[in-house]
């Protein structure tokens, strides 16, 4: 089972893909994670462009649109493991979200690994750029809030479950069990 974990900065992916890892393997899952971008060399590539204080141009963006797409293609054999359950932090839908026009993105993510099951961990916009303090270069509110209605609309396109992500780290990881645990044929009040 390929599950990807997607949402704007800020929404605790990280921490909550350890959390749930850790669960599942608890209940005797063999479980392996990714992060998107990867560390290739084109994920390298990938954060230094990020930090360039003209990420945001136009053209920089359609380099960085190329890239998290090149990048992601290192990774494909992987995601194709049958044999356990792969949790991304992020995948191509990070790229459908951010990145624009959106037809092009989609055409050059083609060969791109759809989740079996996508966790959008929502969070407020403004808690957003307060925890990621807003000097990076997506992390503004404007730009964030249009990534946010991305979000938003390109779920209904695959299985998908929201989490609101305004909550404590417990409160949110406890939402997240119960999301999945159904997918798992796992008891979600028994075992959290
Ligand atoms: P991320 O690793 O989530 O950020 P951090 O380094 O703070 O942990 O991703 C880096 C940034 O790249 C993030 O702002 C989201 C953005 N991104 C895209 O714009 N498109 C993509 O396809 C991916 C994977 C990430």
């Amino acid at each position: 089972m390929y599950i990807v974990f997607e949402g704007i900065d800020g929404a605790g992916k990280s921490t909550q893909i350890q959390l749930l890892k850790e669960w599942l393997e608890a209940n005797g899952f063999e479980v392996e994670t990714m992060v998107e971008p990867t560390d290739s060399e084109v994920g390298k590539l990938i954060r230094r462009i990020l930090q360039r204080p003209d990420a945001n141009d136009d053209d920089v963006q359609r380099v960085l649109a190329l890239l998290f797409a090149a990048d992601r293609m290192f990774i494909m054999d992987k995601l194709n493991d049958d044999s356990k359950i792969i949790i991304s932090d992020r995948s191509f839908i990070s790229s459908l979200a951010y990145q624009e026009p959106l037809e092009w993105v989609e055409e050059i993510n083609k060969y791109a690994k759809r989740p079996d099951l996508l966790i959008l961990l929502d969070l407020d916009v403004k808690k957003s750029v307060a925890r990621t303090s807003g000097k990076d270069t997506f992390e503004n509110e404007e730009f964030l809030t249009g990534v946010r209605d991305n979000y938003l609309d390109l779920v209904k396109n695959y299985e998908h479950q929201i989490i609101d992500a305004n909550n404590g780290v417990n409160k949110v990881s406890s939402d997240i069990k119960k999301a999945v645990a159904p997918y798992l044929g796992l008891c979600p009040d028994c075992i959290l």
